[in-house]
């Protein structure tokens, strides 16, 4: 048998190995583009959402918290919290509502805001909306 790796071999690989990666980059692509119409549930954006949505930003909310994995690791995932907290958006404005003002010593915990009734349920109606966003089973767990 031949031994000796000639650049014909070579070229081979080349073309064979990029045409293999392109026929799989283009059937995921295919299949990805398939897949999408079926992901997208969405609901609706009503102003109480959008509401609940601009005061996540004011109040730097990502800061501590991810939403859907994206934000900072110091505080629990968001996105899945209306379901964490039993699709109960009452708990969710009962725990924001109740972080004691200077924090709880020794440990992190989470600032009162001092938010109205009204920004309360936007949140909550944020969240919940969050929630019910499609992410393929993502988080994979209820913990987030
Ligand atoms: C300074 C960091 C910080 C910021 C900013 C922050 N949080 Fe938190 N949050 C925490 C921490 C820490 C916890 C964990 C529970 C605790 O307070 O001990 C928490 C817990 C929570 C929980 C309950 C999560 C669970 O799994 O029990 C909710 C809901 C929540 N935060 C909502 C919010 C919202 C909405 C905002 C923005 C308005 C916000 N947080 C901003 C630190 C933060």
């Amino acid at each position: 048998m031949n031994e000796v790796f000639t650049k014909s071999m070579a070229r081979n690989i080349f073309y064979g190995g990029s045409l293999f990666f392109i026929l799989l980059f283009l059937g995921l692509t295919f299949d990805t583009t398939r897949q999408l119409p079926k992901l997208d549930n969405r609901q609706a954006i009503t102003d109480k959402v959008a509401l609940g949505k601009a005061l996540w930003e004011e109040n730097n909310c990502i800061g501590c918290h991810t939403l859907l994995g994206e934000g900072a690791y110091f505080a629990p995932e968001l996105g899945n919290i209306y379901k964490r907290f039993g699709n109960n958006k009452a708990a969710i404005k009962g725990f924001i509502m109740s972080r004691p003002k200077d924090g709880i010593p020794g440990r992190r915990s989470m600032p009162q805001f001092n938010f109205t009734d009204e920004e309360l349920d936007a949140i909550a109606e944020f969240l919940k909306y969050s929630s019910e966003i499609n992410t393929a089973g993502w988080p994979p767990n209820i913990q987030g």
